[in-house]
């Protein structure tokens, strides 16, 4: 049994990081601020990532903290970058301190976007956008500071917890009221329970370096909230729309789909495709 020390465990991914964790290991939850069984931790805070990693001793540490707000990031570049790349630099300094080592979670969106075919672990990163590039930094702090650490990039995010894009596609649907969703971006979805499962095992494994670890599969969003719909069996018309008629302040990739070579050539692991996840999403929101 491992002693895991848990950052962000109140976002989407990090509170399935703990659920997973939990099963096999004993957890360390830590958050911004502090609350039920949740230890208080600013990963930016160089003196306290210190302190609680050498209080705490983990074996294995495990950073899901993040600054996730991509359209913002474009205004808020330096606060971008402090939580996206200084924070985990404080990581892999203390992880190093103290011999833990250390799961960084990233990003599909380090990618360009012109990749024809799912994009295994060598690829090379062209980050667009401040939220990206700030992923990408991260990234690349980790891997100077900690060559052994564990860069874990999922994509497409959705799960039981926080806001994400299958539940305002079925709220919106629910409402009766119009949709317009993004038909040309392509990518995979990821449910955050296959993907704590996938960063258990691999810290179980031993494997460093970088890990894709996103479900199988390639969609557009527009695909994927038909197939949301279809699952929840909600009738909905989804008008197909393109980037440009749907203008962000952030680009996206235009195609950032994962392949898991790591996964699965080191570890025999397969990821399910991402509609058997999404059906088991929404059997267990709905409790059938
Ligand atoms: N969501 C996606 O679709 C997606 C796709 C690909 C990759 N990812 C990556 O997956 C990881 C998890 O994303 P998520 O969607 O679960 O994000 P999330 O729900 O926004 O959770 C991120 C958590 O990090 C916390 N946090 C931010 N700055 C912090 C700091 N300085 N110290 C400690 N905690 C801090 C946030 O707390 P506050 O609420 O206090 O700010 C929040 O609870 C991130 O690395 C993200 O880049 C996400």
């Amino acid at each position: 049994m491992a002693r895991v020390l848990v950052t962000g465990a109140r976002g989407m991914l990090g509170r399935r990081l703990v659920e997973a964790f939990s099963l096999r290991h004993e957890v360390i939850a830590t958050a911004r601020c502090a609350s039920d069984g949740v230890l208080s931790l600013d990963i930016c805070e160089r003196a306290d990532v210190a302190e609680r990693v050498a209080r705490v001793a983990p074996d294995w540490i495990v950073n899901a903290a993040a600054y996730t707000a991509v359209d913002k990031a474009e205004s808020e570049e330096a606060l971008a970058m402090r939580a996206n790349a200084d924070g985990p630099a404080e990581l892999a300094r203390a992880a190093r301190a103290s011999g833990a080592r250390l799961l960084h979670v990233s990003t599909d969106f380090v990618f360009r976007g012109d990749a024809r075919e799912p994009i295994d672990e060598s690829a090379a990163a062209e980050p667009v956008g401040a939220y990206a590039r700030s992923k990408w930094a991260g990234e690349e702090a980790v891997r100077r500071l900690l060559p052994q650490a564990v860069i874990f990039r999922v994509a497409w995010l959705f799960g039981p917890d926080g806001k994400n894009f299958v539940d305002t596609i079925l709220r919106v649907a629910r409402e009766g009221r119009p949709l317009r969703v993004v038909a040309d971006q392509l990518g995979s979805p990821t449910f955050t329970a296959d993907a704590a499962a996938a960063a258990v095992a691999v810290l179980e494994s031993g494997i460093e370096g970088t890990v894709h670890a996103a479900n199988t599969g390639v969609t557009s969003w527009h695909a994927f909230a038909e197939e949301a719909c279809r699952l929840a069996g909600l009738k909905a018309e989804i008008q197909p729309i393109s980037t440009a008629e749907w203008p962000t302040p952030a680009a996206r990739p235009a195609y950032s789909a994962l392949r898991n070579r790591v996964l699965e050539e080191k570890l025999g692991l397969c990821q399910r495709p991402w509609q058997e996840a999404l059906k088991d999403h929404i059997s267990r929101k709905s409790g059938t």
